[in-house]
């Protein structure tokens, strides 16, 4: 079954402490959305690549980047303010594709996802109809329900780090989203969990970390040297 990539670009730069959208930044000489993008363009089963960016980055997009876009074969399309309305963008405009066996939407700020790993959550989506990558929390955690005067630990055993791709099929996610009436989510498996659709958890390598500060730059510059040892040993 073919997969159909959502990736979404279309945040801003606000917590990574610049102007422009953070994806812009450069990982190893390149921007991060390239670095992410070609790791699922390379994958022999994704058949499409939306990605949806806002409308204050399209023209670098389809100007200083065009070659990049075109190259790596990626659809662009509007984003919006939220990350559910980019996501349900590029929802829209893949619905119709009935050569699409499962979407997967994809972090362009996740840029560092193993080939391996894509490969897990895919299989498990095929057997499940919905998987997300996840990495069980290693840190004592505590729940401070005074700001921080007091403090209790929470179990961690049961705890796990959600992060993507989230891989649904096709009428899963759409389902999802026609349900959705605006409760805020902070990611899409907890839009099909709302729909009574279990979501299996598939464990991945540390190496998918989300850039969001630009510390986390300078440890995927180290991640990615690992990977490309690895790889030619
Ligand atoms: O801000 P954060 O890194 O958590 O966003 C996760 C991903 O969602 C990023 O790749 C970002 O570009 C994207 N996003 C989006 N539309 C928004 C907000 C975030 O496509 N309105």
């Amino acid at each position: 079954k073919n997969v159909a990539v959502i990736l979404p670009a279309a945040g801003s730069g606000r917590r990574f402490g610049r102007e422009e959208n953070k994806l812009f930044a450069a990982l190893a000489g390149e921007p991060i959305w390239i670095v992410a993008a070609r790791r699922l363009r390379v994958h022999p089963r994704v058949s499409r690549i939306v990605m949806p960016v806002s409308d204050q980055d399209r023209p670098r997009f389809e100007g200083d980047f065009a070659d990049h876009v075109r190259k790596l074969g990626i659809e662009l399309v509007a984003g919006g303010a939220e990350r559910t309305e980019s996501v349900l963008s590029g929802l829209s405009h893949v619905a119709e594709d009935g050569s699409v066996g499962l979407i997967a939407i994809h972090d362009a700020a996740r840029p560092l996802v193993r080939r391996d790993d894509l490969d897990a959550v895919f299989a498990k989506a095929d057997q499940t109809g919905a998987a997300i990558l996840a990495a069980p929390v290693t840190a004592t955690v505590k729940q401070s329900l005074d700001a921080g005067v007091s403090c209790r630990t929470v179990d961690r055993s049961t705890l796990w780090l959600a992060q993507t791709p989230q891989v649904f099929a096709l009428d899963v996610l759409q389902r999802a989203y026609a349900k959705h009436r605006g409760r805020p989510a902070t990611d899409d498996a907890e839009l099909v969990t709302r729909i009574g659709v279990d979501v299996a958890l598939v464990q991945g390598a540390p190496d998918n970390l989300k850039i969001t500060h630009p510390n986390d730059l300078v440890v995927a510059e180290a991640i990615l040297k690992t990977q490309i040892e690895s790889h030619h040993a």
